[in-house]
């Protein structure tokens, strides 16, 4: 059995050009499944918004949010290194970020999340001074929709793309050990990968990246629309939906049970 993954290991992994598999979890039952697969990160992400709490983005998640699942994922895993989301306005000061990244350790975690990059770099500073490791988060940054108009790729323009390439640099100098590049071209993701020395895991940024995350419930086709770059590995919405109409067909027919599931 392999043993607990650490962030030192994800560190080395970009040294021996090992990829690194990132998928998200926000309960115990699929990180027990997704960690019996040997995917390396779990993300508790604040996706767990759209996708377990029934709203349309992030914004409304809270870190209170974010700590019950965090506990819940890490009550399922034993190798994979547990990340937790830091939820919008969880960070706006280098105390705040400091207060509630400690909940999410105190949960489970073993590293944290963030989004931005420049502006967060105190942040990023203090979490890593105060032992706490950080995955930074730059491109397409959700928490930040209300500013960028909706979910659209970023960087597309030299301008956007300077930036976005300054913004990776600042997270690094920083202190983050890895950091998600999501919705840019891909040229960009591999230039910003070249020039760091921390991992990037990306996310609708192409191939060139350390490894790659992807939204599980996407991955594993629980949705009819997903986004363009998103593969769907298995078509679960339907396989359920097929299970569930047999079950309550065979129930209303008294097909189920027979005396064979019987006690
Ligand atoms: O919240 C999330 O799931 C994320 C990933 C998509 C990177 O931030």
């Amino acid at each position: 059995m392999r043993g607990k993954i650490t962030v030192p290991d994800i560190i080395d992994m970009k040294k021996s050009g090992k990829k690194i598999t990132v998928l998200t979890a926000y309960d115990s039952l699929f990180a027990n499944i997704l960690d019996g697969a040997g995917i390396h990160i779990l993300l508790v992400g604040d996706s767990l918004g759209n996708v377990v709490l029934g709203y349309e983005n992030p914004i409304p998640v809270t870190i209170k949010d974010v700590t019950h699942h965090v506990r819940a994922v890490s009550r399922g895993v034993k190798s994979a290194l547990i990340v937790g989301d830091m939820p919008f306005g969880s960070y706006f000061t280098p105390e705040d970020a400091l207060r509630n990244a400690g909940k999410l350790i105190q949960a489970g975690a073993e590293a944290v999340k963030l989004e931005r990059g420049t502006a967060v770099k105190d942040q990023i500073g203090a979490l890593t001074e105060m032992g706490i490791p950080v995955m930074g988060h730059v491109g397409l940054t959700p928490q930040s929709i209300h500013q960028i108009g909706g979910y659209r790729v970023q960087g597309r323009t030299p301008e956007t793309a300077k930036k976005i390439l300054s913004d990776a640099k600042a997270v690094e100098r920083a202190g983050a050990f890895a950091i998600v590049l999501e919705g840019m071209p891909s040229n960009l993701a591999g230039k910003i990968t070249d020039e760091l020395k921390i991992p990037t895991i990306g996310i609708g940024a192409g191939p060139h990246c350390d490894g790659q995350v992807l939204v599980t419930h996407d991955a594993l086709g629980f949705y009819e629309k997903t986004p363009k770059f998103v593969k769907k590995y298995a078509g679960l919405r339907e396989l359920i939906l097929s299970a569930v109409k047999t079950y309550k067909k065979e129930v209303e027919e008294g097909r189920f049970p027979t005396e064979e599931y019987s006690y």
